[in-house]
C-alpha cells in the first residue's frame, strides 16, 4: 500500500437535527441533495492508518459542530492535534464576508485543523503562511484551492492525498466516491 506524508480531507459530516437546532439555529438540513454524508463512527474507523508514512502530517476541515468529532477522528486516524492550520472567511461574489444565520453568532469561518505523526518539522519549507485564506464561496462544501496551495508552499512534493475529493488535482492523489480514486481504503 502507498505510504503518504500529506493528507489533506473534508469528511461528509452527518448534523444530527439536535447539532443543527444547537450550532447553527437551524431545523433542516440540505447536506444531503449535494452529496452522501456518513456518520462520525464511520468516518473515525476508516483505515487511514494503513498509508500514513511515519512522518506525516493531516490537513483535516471541521465544522464547528464537529469539532470534537474532528479531534478524535484525529487520533483514531494515528495522529495528534496540533493546531488550525486555516480559517477560511467566506466572501461573496463582490468580496463581502458571508454571514449564515447561527444560534449564537452568525458563522462567517471553516476552520482546517492540523495533526501530525512522527517528526513533521523537519520537512516544513516556509515560516510565513498565513492562517487565514480569504476566498470565494462557490459550489456547496468546496473548498478554497488555495488552501491546497498554501500546503504545497508548507511541504514541497512530499507524496500527497486527497480523502473526500471531488476533483483530480495535479500533484495529489485522491480518493472518494465523486472521483477516479488512487487507491481503495
Ligand atoms: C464535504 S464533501 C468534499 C468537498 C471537497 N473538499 C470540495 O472542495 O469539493 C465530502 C465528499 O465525501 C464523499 N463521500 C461520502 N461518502 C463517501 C464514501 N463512503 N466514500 C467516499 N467518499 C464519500 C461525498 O460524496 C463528497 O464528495
Amino acid at each position: 500500500m502507498k505510504k503518504y506524508q500529506v493528507i489533506y480531507a473534508d469528511p461528509p459530516w452527518t448534523f444530527s437535527s439536535r447539532e443543527l437546532q444547537k450550532y447553527e439555529g437551524i431545523r433542516f438540513t440540505s447536506i444531503e441533495k449535494h452529496y452522501l454524508t456518513q456518520n462520525k463512527e464511520w468516518i473515525k474507523n476508516l483505515s487511514v492508518k494503513g498509508i500514513t508514512a511515519e512522518d506525516c502530517a493531516l490537513f483535516l476541515w471541521s465544522t464547528d459542530a464537529h469539532l470534537k468529532e474532528a479531534i478524535e477522528t484525529i487520533e483514531m486516524w494515528g495522529f495528534k492535534y496540533i493546531t488550525v492550520a486555516f480559517i477560511w472567511e467566506k466572501k461573496t461574489v463582490t468580496g463581502k464576508t458571508v454571514a449564515n444565520l447561527g444560534a449564537w453568532t452568525m458563522k462567517n469561518y471553516e476552520l482546517c485543523l492540523l495533526g501530525t505523526k512522527g517528526r513533521m518539522l523537519q520537512y516544513k519549507k516556509v515560516n510565513n503562511l498565513y492562517q487565514k485564506v480569504e476566498a470565494e464561496r462557490t459550489k456547496h462544501s468546496k473548498k478554497p484551492e488555495e488552501v491546497r496551495k498554501r500546503i504545497e508552499q508548507l511541504f514541497g512534493d512530499l507524496p500527497k492525498i486527497e480523502l473526500f475529493a471531488r476533483e483530480k488535482t495535479e500533484g495529489w492523489d485522491v480518493w472518494g466516491n465523486e472521483v477516479e480514486s488512487d487507491i481503495d481504503l
